[in-house]
């Protein structure tokens, strides 16, 4: 919601606007590996998400705080260095030529911890863009928010709008035209799940960013990863409008694989795998098998996620505690970043 205070600051009147809004993360079922222009955050290929309930971040922003003001926390500890910079140059793009908002006081709480396996950065990026925008007064449009939150993670683009997101890749040196939009809402199939199973905990040895950059720069194979990708997506959405469970699961599986294939062949090479990765992989396959609908995906670290349905999550969920997976979180279509009073107690 916005709102607005206002203080006299030497002599000039400035007020204070804030608002807080919601997000959730996403999954990519087609993902997004290596950027074209690092700075506007510019996929080389397009890709394809979920958008998943019932995690989210919320983000509280205020703008006009007053120059060298500038705080950013994130669940509870003051930003500093790398981090501190990547917010407050996303919300310097609505503050830019607008004096009145100089200084900002950025607050993030998730309610996923790390433990969860899943980055949060893509639902806090997405909250927080929605927050910024409103905060300067600029109207509700998705489009501008999620190049807004694209600035911050690539993978934020997708998680400013519910459902099934594809982020088109865009030709522009600008980025204009490199966003992402809904193409299904949540209702459109509601009975999907995605199954985080969390088999490692610790931070990953290689961000998305450094790893990506480190694939783009020295990996034979990329070329054939983007070519493949961006065909990708559009076999995705059409197994997505058809509500096609078993063509989707072999996609996003494959799309998996190669992206980690791509990773696989940098050099040094790049392993997101852990040993107990393979085991939950390896039994997803032998479930699958056996009849039951259920297909792994995997990001840039050890935790599969296992896309299944709603009928078949409890024996998933079982399947992975089984293999002492730990948090094992089940997640459905979530909806889209939206304004709220203010950040949870
Ligand atoms: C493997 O969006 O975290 O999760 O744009 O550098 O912030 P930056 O990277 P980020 O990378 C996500 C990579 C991925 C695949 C995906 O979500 O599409």
């Amino acid at each position: 919601m916005s709102s607005g205070g206002s203080e006299r600051v030497a002599g000039a009147e400035r007020a204070v606007r804030s608002a807080t809004a919601r997000a959730h993360p996403n999954l990519a079922l087609v993902k997004y590996w290596g950027k074209r222009d690092e700075v506007l955050v510019l996929p080389h290929q397009s890709s394809l998400s979920l958008t998943l309930a019932p995690l989210s971040v919320t983000a509280a922003v205020e703008l006009g705080v007053g120059a060298g003001e500038d705080e950013v926390t994130i669940n509870g500890v003051r930003a500093i260095g790398q981090e501190r910079e990547r917010v407050l140059r996303m919300v310097g793009r609505v503050q830019a030529g607008r004096p009145e908002l100089a200084g900002a006081h950025v607050v993030t709480a998730g309610d996923f911890p790390a433990a969860a396996g899943l980055a949060s950065s893509a639902a806090a990026f997405a909250a927080l863009a929605v927050a910024a925008r409103a905060a300067a007064g600029e109207k509700a449009d998705a489009r501008a928010a999620s190049i807004l939150a694209r600035l911050g993670s690539g993978s934020a683009s997708r998680s400013v709008q519910g459902g099934f997101c594809a982020w088109h890749r865009g030709d522009r040196v600008d980025g204009k035209d490199s966003y992402a939009e809904q193409l299904f809402p949540p209702s459109h199939w509601p009975e999907v799940r995605m199954v985080v199973a969390v088999v490692a905990k610790e931070e990953k040895e290689v961000k998305s960013r450094d790893g990506m950059r480190h694939t783009v720069a020295t990996s034979p194979y990329y070329g054939a990863w983007v070519e493949d990708a961006e065909q990708e997506v559009t076999r995705a959405v059409n197994a997505v409008r058809r509500r096609d469970l078993e063509e989707l699961g072999m996609i996003a599986e494959r799309n998996a694989w190669r992206m980690h294939a791509t990773a696989l062949a940098a050099d040094p090479p790049l392993c997101y795998l852990k040993p107990k990765t393979l085991e939950v992989i390896q039994a997803i396959a032998r479930l699958r098998a056996q009849g039951v609908p259920a297909w792994f995906t995997l990001d840039a670290g050890p935790n599969p996620v296992v896309l299944t349905d709603e009928k078949s999550e409890p024996t998933v969920t079982a399947l992975c505690r089984g293999l002492g997976a730990d948090p094992v979180v089940p997640c459905s279509p979530g909806g889209d970043a939206e304004l709220v009073g203010e950040l949870p107690a």
